[in-house]
C-alpha cells in the first residue's frame, strides 16, 4: 500500500547529510510539504529546484534556541502546520577513551544529539496541540542497545534520546501526538568513517568492522532509514507510540 502523506507538513532535520536528505526525497514523494533544515544545506539544491515551493530549504544551527525558534517561525508562514517532525540531525564521536574525553567534546556531542531534539520538539508540540495530532520521530542509535569501545559521549547522547522520546509519547499521548525512535545499525553514509578512532584506516574499518558486524551482511542505506520513518509517521502506525525500532540489519541482537 503506497503511503500518502498529501496536505501535511513535515520538519525534516539533519536534512542535508545522508539519511535526513533521503527522507526529505522519500516524504516530498508521499505528497508531505517538506521543511528540510540542517547547517549545511548545499545537497539539497537540486530536490528544490524539482519541488519548488513544496520544499523550504532552511539553514539553521539547531543547537540554538533562537535558530530553532526563527526556522519554525518561518515554517508556520509557509505552510500553516506541522504534524511530522523527524529529528535526523546528529554528529558522530571519533571513538576515544574516556579519560581523553574533554568537556568540550561531550558539551558537543549532546548539545547536537540531545538538546537540538529538546528544542525542536518544544517547538513542534504547540501545533501538534492545536491540531489534535502530530508524529514526532528521533533517530537515535543501535549504539544505545549494542555499545562499541570508545563511543562513550555519543552512545550517552542517543540513550538521552530515547528516554526523551517515551518521555514525551506518555505525556502527549492524550494529545495524539505519537513519539517513536529509529535505531539505525552502521550506515552507508559520511558519518560512518567519522565514529573510527584519529588516525584509523576508515575503508578499511568500513568494511571489515561495520559491514561485517550486521548479520544481514550489509549496511543499512539512508533509504531503509527514510522507509521507516515515513511509515512510522504515517496512520499506518497509528497506535504506534513509544516504540524503538532497529533499523540494523540484526546488529542488535
Ligand atoms: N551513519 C551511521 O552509521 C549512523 C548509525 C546510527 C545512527 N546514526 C544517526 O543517524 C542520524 C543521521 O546521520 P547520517 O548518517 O545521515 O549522518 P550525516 O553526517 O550524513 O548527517 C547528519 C546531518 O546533521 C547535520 N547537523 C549536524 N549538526 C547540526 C546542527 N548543529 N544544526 C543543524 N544540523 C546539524 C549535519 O550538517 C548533517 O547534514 C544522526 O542522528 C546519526 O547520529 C547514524
Amino acid at each position: 500500500m503506497e503511503i500518502r502523506l498529501d496536505g501535511k507538513t513535515a520538519i525534516i532535520t539533519g536534512a542535508g547529510g545522508g539519511m535526513g536528505k533521503a527522507a526529505v526525497e522519500r516524504f516530498l514523494e508521499s505528497g508531505a510539504n517538506v521543511a528540510a533544515l540542517d547547517i549545511r544545506t548545499e545537497s539539497l539544491g537540486e530536490l528544490k529546484k524539482r519541488y519548488q515551493e513544496k520544499l523550504l530549504v532552511i539553514d539553521s544551527n539547531l543547537t540554538e534556541q533562537a535558530s530553532v525558534e526563527a526556522a519554525f517561525k518561518e515554517i508556520n508562514e509557509a505552510y500553516g502546520r506541522i504534524d511530522i517532525l523527524a529529528n535526523v540531525a546528529g554528529i558522530a564521536q571519533s571513538a576515544t577513551d574516556i579519560e581523553e574525553v574533554s568537556l568540550e567534546m561531550w558539551e558537543r556531542i549532546f548539545s547536537i544529539n540531545t538538546k537540538a531534539v529538546f528544542l525542536t520538539s518544544r517547538a513542534a508540540v504547540p501545533y501538534m496541540k492545536r491540531q489534535g495530532s502530530g508524529a514526532i520521530l528521533n533517530v537515535a542509535s543501535i549504539s544505545v542497545e549494542r555499545p562499541r569501545p570508545g563511543l562513550n559521549a555519543y552512545i550517552a547522547s542517543k540513550g538521552a534520546t530515547v528516554s526523551l522520546t517515551k518521555a514525551l509519547a506518555i505525556e502527549l499521548a492524550p494529545h495524539h501526538i505519537r513519539v517513536n525512535c529509529v535505531n539505525p545499525g552502521p550506515s552507508d553514509t559520511q558519518m560512518l568513517g567519522e565514529f573510527t578512532a584519529a588516525g584509523a584506516d576508515v575503508e578499511s574499518m568500513k568494511e571489515n568492522t561495520f559491514r561485517k558486524s550486521v548479520p544481514l551482511g550489509d549496511l543499512i542505506q539512508p533509504q531503509d532509514i527514510a522507509n521507516a520513518l515515513l511509515y512510522m509517521s504515517s496512520d499506518l502506525a497509528r497506535m504506534m507510540t513509544g516504540s524503538v525500532v532497529n533499523v540494523d540489519g540484526g546488529r542488535g541482537i
